[in-house]
């Protein structure tokens, strides 16, 4: 058992980048295994600011190899320019990345659908509109086009032209106008032979690293929480964002899968429309907001933040079978002087432990007070050496969720981390 699953235990941004970025070193093989360039990840390069949206961070470490499994969905322009900026500041990508070519690829009309549709809806969703869901609708149809068929101009050419029949009323109705079958191919073409180099049987990458007993890193991409599945549906993205996705998504079974890390931030954020129990749209929330720099790195929009809801963290806790907590941004709750959190819902009057599948939008937080610190904690190594109060504020979450906590993120910076250890020892 050689793999650790890093999964996101909340709304999406809850810090796996940093995450990844520290257990990257340990491992040989990290694995991005669903979702596509809805996630970003904003790394700093040779002093320089880096947002990644496809590729997995651990690219910044030259030992480690990085595979962009068959869960995910492409877009191939975006890859590509994430390996030309990689390439530009050193990093040599080649040989070191391939993207399986088993993934599917997000195509023009997948992101002009998306866009329609929000527009429609008057952004409902509130998705990021890089066109995940419509790229996801495709591959469930069985109608989809994968990476693999870009090296094959004919092939790609046969599977657009049945592909676009089937968008046509919709695009239509949508007031929007599809791209033809031979412009998608000659510029998909051209973003094949580019990325010639890079698309390859993922699968087979992942299978010779687990038969030779190296440490696997699988990289999650959104959160428990806006998992197709196990999210509040339909406020969701189209994927198993969840640790179970990893098995599917980056081709690995579940026996090779050693523990769960799930990521959680301190407080609580969203993006996009949707239920969201310990939302505050007031003062704290904006403190929370610029503390935090609550804005998102794909879209840029300023991202909800709350208290802790540690009802929807009981429930990643479960459907992921978290063995660990890495809890990060503990330091923004520096700006705040009593602290909430939300150890139950309530809803027609009964008490809930795990949240509802479907009215969360009625449910009334039950929260517990608890008090804050007002100190810096960046200069902390240890949760043994934390205030007080923020010992407290951990005790609290590993209590109600039943669920250690591990790492502790109290900066930014790398070095800003407290109790970090090899997720594979
Ligand atoms: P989509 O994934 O673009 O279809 O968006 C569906 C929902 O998931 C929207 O509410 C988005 O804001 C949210 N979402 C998608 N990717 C991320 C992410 O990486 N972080 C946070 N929210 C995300």
């Amino acid at each position: 058992m050689s793999a650790v699953v890093v999964v996101g235990a909340q709304w999406g941004d809850e810090g796996k980048g940093k995450v990844v970025d520290l257990y990257a070193p340990y491992a040989e093989l990290v694995v991005r295994y669903a979702g596509g360039a809805n996630a970003g990840h904003t790394l700093v390069v040779g002093g320089e600011k880096l947002i990644l949206h496809l590729i997995p961070s651990g690219i910044l470490h030259e030992q480690t190899n990085c595979v962009v499994g068959q869960g995910t969905v492409i877009d191939p322009a975006v890859f590509l320019k994430e390996t030309e900026a990689l390439n530009v500041r050193g990093l040599d990508t080649r040989g070191r990345l391939v993207v399986s070519q088993r993934a599917h690829v997000v195509l023009p009309h997948h992101k002009l659908i998306d866009e329609l549709r929000e527009k429609r809806s008057g952004g409902a969703i509130g998705t990021t509109k890089r066109g995940i869901g419509p790229c996801y609708e495709d591959k469930v149809a069985r109608r989809g086009v994968r990476m693999g068929d870009l090296l094959n101009p004919e092939r790609l050419q046969s599977k657009l032209a049945a592909n676009l029949e089937c968008w046509r009323p919709v695009a239509e109705d949508l007031g929007g106008t599809l791209p033809t079958a031979e412009e998608i191919t000659a510029q998909y073409t051209d973003l094949g032979e580019a990325l010639r180099a890079y698309i390859g049987d993922a699968a087979a990458i992942v299978r010779a690293s687990i038969q030779a007993n190296e440490k696997i890193l699988l990289e999650g991409a959104q959160g428990t929480m806006l998992d197709i599945d196990n999210g509040t549906y339909p406020f969701v993205t189209s994927s198993n964002a969840v640790a179970g996705g990893a098995c599917a998504g980056a081709g690995i079974g579940p026996t090779h899968i050693k523990s769960a890390i799930g990521i959680a931030k301190a407080y609580t954020t969203r993006v996009g429309g949707g239920p969201f129990p310990t939302e505050l749209e007031d003062e704290t929330g904006q403190q929370l907001r610029d503390a935090g720099a609550e804005y998102g790195s794909t879209t840029g929009r300023p991202r909800r933040c709350g208290w802790l809801d540690l009802v929807a963290l009981r429930h990643a806790v479960a459907v992921n079978g978290l063995n660990e907590l890495a809890i990060t941004k503990l330091d923004v709750l520096n700006v705040l002087g009593e602290l909430k959190v939300c150890v139950a819902y309530e809803l027609d009057g009964e008490r809930l432990e795990y949240p509802p599948y479907e009215r969360i939008e009625d449910v009334t937080p039950i929260y517990e007070t608890l008090d804050g610190w007002d100190e810096e904690l960046a200069k902390y190594r240890s949760r043994a050496d934390l205030p007080a109060a923020a010992q407290r504020y951990l005790d609290r979450i590993e209590e109600e969720v039943g669920c250690r906590v591990g790492v502790v993120s109290v900066g930014p910076d790398r070095e800003d981390t407290a109790d970090l250890v090899d997720p594979f020892g």
